[in-house]
Formats: structure tokens, sequence, C-alpha cells
């Protein structure tokens, strides 16, 4: 027997640990408030879901990789809408099965081994994907961490010249998961140069760019010169449509063509019916607003019983988590097995890279009641 020795080289994927330990809890009675993993659980809007019932006749044979032209039109005519910039259509858009499978698979397209572009930065602690996609890629990995003396913001400085002659792809994700950081247009305009100057991608996972609680957060794709610059964004946290798998990548044409090149063979094209209802969710703010409201109110009530403990939040500007201090003494995965024994569910921020050991992060997903019933129980811990 043998299989892939990345696979083998795997440690659990956390969350899979994570799940575990939630179903011995529950199984010995006590109720679980899972703020885990951040899959949201909020309903998807009913405007959203009688679209993609009305497509569903319409649909016939396989999803093309390059979408529906409506679907391109929707998300460009959103990112024009909510960060001013002109992207085409015809070229510069790709629709993706939700953002996940995009971001994994990115290094295949355009690390260059031969050529010397062999390596891929990432920052950490973060969503483990661009990694793992890059291992699978047969990539080198170098990691950026994010610390909180730096904002949560990588130092651009400290990352050695020679890997960035390397590097093929130079991952960001902000609003971050998990530190809740905004990045400023600055960040985006700094790595956009260090890309065009030692000739590599600025990949920006922009997943949570709607999750923001006081001024809306800025894309890559805003930079003077986007040459460089290739933008994942998704309906999962905007529209709460995990389930449905519905995002795109934005960037120039030949990032995009080499995509639709590589695409038809990896079979990862939206269904119709789903690029159907997404044209919908692209096209109205309304929800996303609503969305946004509830998550607030998630956080009200969560920052306030933190407050109440004494626990300090390093972490809330934006996204659905809330990245906490651990207090002194105990280790993050210590602190998330205490929560547990009282039926809360945290992800221990050293699950999700070196730099995360200190901090748990809170998902934001359980409803407006349960985070109320949640924080009762922490307030108790006190
Ligand atoms: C940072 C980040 N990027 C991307 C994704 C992928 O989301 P999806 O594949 O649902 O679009 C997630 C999901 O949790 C995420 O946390």
């Amino acid at each position: 027997m043998h299989v892939s020795p990345v696979l083998a080289a795997q440690a659990t994927y956390p969350f899979v640990r994570i799940e575990q330990a939630k179903r011995e809890t529950a199984a010995a009675g006590i109720e679980i408030f899972d703020f885990g993993q951040g899959d949201p659980r909020e309903p998807t809007d009913p405007l959203i879901r009688q679209a993609l019932v009305d497509a569903l006749g319409e649909t016939r044979g396989y999803p093309k990789a390059e979408g529906l032209p409506e679907l391109r039109e929707a998300v460009a005519g959103w990112l024009e809408r909510r960060f001013g910039v002109a992207v085409d259509p015809g070229s510069e858009i790709v629709p993706t099965y939700g953002s996940k499978e995009a971001i994994f698979s990115f290094a295949q397209v355009v690390v260059d081994r031969d050529l010397g572009k062999d390596t891929v930065l990432v920052t950490e602690p973060g969503y483990p994907v661009p990694e793992r996609g890059a291992l699978f890629a047969g990539a080198r990995v170098v990691h950026v961490p994010l610390l909180e003396e730096n904002g949560f913001l990588p130092d651009l400085d400290a990352v050695d010249q020679n890997d960035l002659s390397r590097t093929a792809i130079f991952w960001l994700n902000y609003p971050n998961n998990p530190t809740a950081a905004v990045a400023p247009l600055e960040l985006y305009e700094r790595v956009a140069e260090l890309a065009r100057a030692h000739d590599f991608l600025l990949a920006s996972d922009e997943a949570y760019s709607e999750l923001w609680f006081t001024e809306p957060p800025p894309s890559a794709l805003q930079v003077a010169d986007r040459t460089n610059v290739v933008v994942f964004n998704t309906l999962s946290k905007r529209s709460s449509m995990t389930g449905y798998r519905s995002g795109f990548v934005a960037g120039p044409r030949w990032v995009m063509d080499a995509l639709r090149q590589y695409r038809p063979t990896v079979g990862t094209a939206p269904q119709e019916f789903v690029q159907r209802a997404s044209v919908v969710a692209w096209g109205d703010e309304e929800h996303v607003t609503r969305a946004r409201e509830v998550y607030g109110r998630k956080r009200e009530v969560l920052l306030g019983a933190l407050d109440a403990l004494g626990w300090r939040v390093a972490g809330s500007e934006a996204t659905m988590y809330l990245w906490v201090e651990v207090p002194a003494g105990e280790s993050s995965e210590e602190l998330a097995g205490r929560l547990l024994e009282h039926g809360i569910v945290v992800a221990p921020g050293a699950y999700l890279g070196a730099s995360g050991e200190g901090y748990v992060r809170i998902a934001l997903v359980p409803t407006v009641e349960d985070c109320e019933r949640a924080a009762a129980i922490l307030r108790g811990l006190a």
C-alpha cells in the first residue's frame, strides 16, 4: 500500500481533532456551543434560494470552465460597485467552485520549478489550504509569521531576498482568518510592487471582505498597478452560501487563460443553477448588510463576556472570528480543552500555525441566542 508522501506527511486536518473531542463531550451529555469552524449557519436569503430553484429546469450538460457570461458580468459589476475597479468580465474573471479548490490548486497552475520559481509564501497562523496546495504541487513553502506587534501584518523587510527571487506566489488573506486583522491598501501596494520586482504573483484571498464592523476593507485589486495581482473571493461567507460552492478568481488575462486551460481537466466549474443563484447573490447587498448586523450582535455579546472574564481580545476588526489571548500559564490547546468541558468549542491557535500559540479563535457561527447562552457560561468561569 502506498499513498502520496505529501499526504502521509500531513498531520490530521486540525478540525478533525476538534470534531473528535466535541463528539466525546456531547456523548457525555454536555450541550455543545460550536465556535470552532467558520461555517456560517445563517440561512441563505430566500431570493437566492428561489433563483437556484428557478434555474433547475434550464440546466443541461457539463458546466463550462469559463462560467456563464451573466455570472462574470455580475461579479464585475460587484467589483466595480464595491471597490471602484473595472475588471473585464470577458477575460479577467473565472468563476470557481467555492474558493477552496481554486486556492488549493493555484500552485499547480503557476509554480515553475525548472525556472527556479519553486517557492510559495504563506502567512501563519492561517487557513491551511494555500500551503497544502503548494506542497501537493511539489513547491517549497516558506512561512511568513503574522505577529501581534506588527498588527498581524507580514514584516516584509524580514522576508529573505533569496526566497523572494524564488517565489511564484505570495499568499495574503485579509480580512485575516484567524487574527481578524484588516490590511491597509499600502500593504497590497508594497507586496504588488515586490511581486513586479521579483516576478511573482500576489494572490489575495479575500473570503471575508464583506464581514466587517466599522469600515469596508480594501481589495488588492485596488492597487495602482494590478499586473501581478490575483484575487480570490467567494459567496460562502458574504452570502452564507458555503454549501452552494461559488466563488471567483480575478486577475490578469494570462493567469485567467492559464486557469481556463487547467480547470476543465479538474472539473470544478460550479453547476449552472448555482451560477444563476450566484448572479442574484452578487447583485444584492441588502442580505449582506443584514448578515453583518447579525455578526455584529454576536460579536458584541461575546466581547462583553470576554471583557467580564478579563480575557484580552487581540483581534476582532473584521471576519467572523475573535482572536483571543490565552490567559497566562495555559497553552491554546489546554484552554480549548477547558472550555470544551463546559460545551464551548473554540479552535486552539496552535492548530492554525506556530505563531497562533497563545491565542484561541472563536468563530461567531452559533445563533445570537446560543451566543448569549454561551456568553452566560463564559461569565460563569470568572
Ligand atoms: C481564509 C479562507 N479562505 C477561503 C476559504 C474557502 O471558502 P470557500 O471554499 O467556501 O469559498 C475559507 C473557508 O473557511 C477561509 O477561511
